[in-house]
């Protein structure tokens, strides 16, 4: 059998979210891609530009240790080749999605994660309280030769009650609805390191 083009794994992630609310695409993005995108990570990583992630937006934001114990760095446009091929993978998703389930996706942000060994993520909701914004979650993993024993896992908390542990397998894009699809990540005993985003509609007009 031939490998999906890049068209065929998008439509197959718009029926996913449509029937499921999530999707993980192995090979979403090239591998050379993906070990570009990596290596700019440990650039910004050895250079500085990553900081300890909160929770919460705005002046509400926090560091609580036991939360999440991640680094981040938010991506802008024109930082780098790679990063710029990755936002226009992600957009083609945008707009599929919007032609296909109307979601009214109006922009994407996003940031590169380093989890140090032993670093997790607590199990939580993407979307705000205080800002609804945020309707569908993307992450892209950066990490070559991962094995299950290493640990890592994205968890998923399935609308039918059931759980799905999905390993941050380099090339893998995961996707899922960001409002009711709560998930965690498990502590690895190696660096992870992923893109994670989020397609965001227009804010409510206050009435
Ligand atoms: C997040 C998150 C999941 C992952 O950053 O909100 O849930 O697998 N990340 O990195
Ligand atoms: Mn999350």
């Amino acid at each position: 059998m031939n490998p999906a083009t890049h068209s065929e794994r998008i439509t197959r992630i718009v029926d996913d979210l449509a029937e499921h609310g999530w999707s993980r695409q192995r090979l979403f993005a090239s591998q050379a891609l993906t070990l570009e995108l990596a290596a700019e990570c440990h650039k910004q990583s050895a250079q500085g530009a990553l900081t300890r992630a909160g929770t919460g937006r705005g002046s509400g934001q926090q560091v609580r240790e036991g939360v999440r114990g991640d680094h981040i760095q938010w991506l802008e446009p024109g930082q780098a080749v790679c990063c710029d091929q990755y936002l226009q993978l992600l957009n083609e998703l945008r707009l599929a999605l919007n032609q296909h389930l109307y979601l009214g996706l109006e922009d994407f942000e996003s940031h590169f994660a380093l989890y140090p060994p032993g670093a997790f993520y607590q199990k939580h909701v993407d979307r705000f309280r205080d800002d609804d914004r945020r309707a569908v979650s993307t992450v892209l993993y950066l990490n070559p030769e991962w094995l299950a024993e290493q640990g890592g896992a994205l968890r998923l908390y399935l609308r039918d009650g059931s759980c799905q542990e999905l390993l941050p397998e380099a090339g893998t894009l995961v996707v899922f609805l960001s409002a009711d699809m709560p998930h965690e990540v498990l502590p690895a005993t190696r660096e992870r390191l992923s893109l994670t985003g989020w397609f965001r509609r227009r804010a409510a007009m206050p009435l």
